[in-house]
């Protein structure tokens, strides 16, 4: 079973691809049961015949027994011009669900949404204990599609002929985009420090874009999600930056943080060791730190 608590546009996204593509049961969990139940009623009908699975509404913690994967989408308050900006209340409820879940899904695969990502990534995974390669943070992945959106738009080259475009670090003003091994159709691609700049704002604010036109992200983190759910499920393997808690990798200790891993349906089964120019080092060494920082800060 899929469970997901936070039954908002992220939440729901992600559901109606599970019942969509027909993965396996979903549950929403939602603090107002009667939202729970009507998003869940309304994806039964995207349900395809030929499914044998089911979707389901309620705020019943107890109804996560059974779980594969838990996925938190929650969310305290919206931020506005900063992930971090509700992090107190956000620790809050990251530690009140990782509580109920550590009772009711002790062996689930645990996806963290909802923000400050990484910060709430490592608080589940201290609350709970559970193995770290089983909690991990997605949206490194989504802010890797966003870099290579922006490096095909600047130069008018197609999304396809780019391999190698990585961002690691901080899911928030820190993350690194890293340049030093993108490939375009096969070849090395040089760019200068002006256009690496550009890129990176770019990359850095492409949720703020999204508000400023009075939207926020939904489908782009929801695929992102459903691909993670889906290697899981189909005994798949994939290779995707996720945040997690690191124990040394990347010479940082105690501090979850985006990073490339191989993932199958045990969760994260190799963290990958990729070779940063130094720049990027320093770079990932600050993200951390700002990480770290906040982590201290509550
Ligand atoms: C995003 O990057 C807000 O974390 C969300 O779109």
């Amino acid at each position: 079973m899929i469970s997901i608590i936070g039954s908002g546009s992220v939440g729901t996204s992600i559901a109606f691809l599970c019942v969509c593509n027909a993965l396996d049961d979903v549950l929403l969990i939602n603090r107002t049961k009667s939202k729970a139940i009507a998003k869940s009623l309304d994806l039964t009908n995207a349900i395809p015949s030929t499914s044998k699975f089911s979707i389901s509404g309620t705020d019943d913690y107890s109804k996560l027994i059974g779980s594969d994967i838990v996925i938190i989408t929650a969310s305290t308050e919206v931020p506005l011009n900063d992930r971090s900006e509700n992090i107190s209340q956000q620790v809050t409820m990251i530690k009140k669900i990782a509580k109920k879940i550590k009772v009711y899904s002790p062996s689930a695969i645990v996806l963290i949404v909802s923000n400050p990502l990484d910060v709430l990534t490592y608080f589940f995974q201290k609350e709970t204990q559970f193995s770290r390669f089983k909690v991990f943070g997605i949206a490194p992945s989504l802010d890797t599609n966003r870099f290579q959106y922006h490096i095909a738009k600047k130069f008018s080259i197609l999304q396809s002929s780019i391999t190698n475009a990585l961002v690691v670090g901080e899911h928030g003003d820190t993350m690194v985009p890293i340049f030093s091994n993108i490939h375009v159709n096969g070849h090395f691609f040089p760019m200068s420090d002006v256009e690496k700049d550009s890129i990176t704002l770019n990359v850095r604010n492409y949720w703020k874009t999204l508000r400023d036109y009075k939207t926020r992200s939904q489908f782009g983190i929801a695929k992102n999600v459903y691909d993670v759910i889906d290697t899981i499920i189909n005994k798949k393997e994939k290779i995707i930056p996720v945040s997690l808690v690191l124990e040394g990798e990347y010479g940082e200790y105690n501090v979850a943080i985006g990073v490339p891993t191989k993932i199958d349906q045990d969760g994260i089964i190799e963290i990958q060791n990729m070779d940063f120019n130094q720049s990027e080092k320093n770079l990932f060494k600050i993200s951390a730190k700002t990480i770290r920082n906040n982590i201290q800060s509550i």
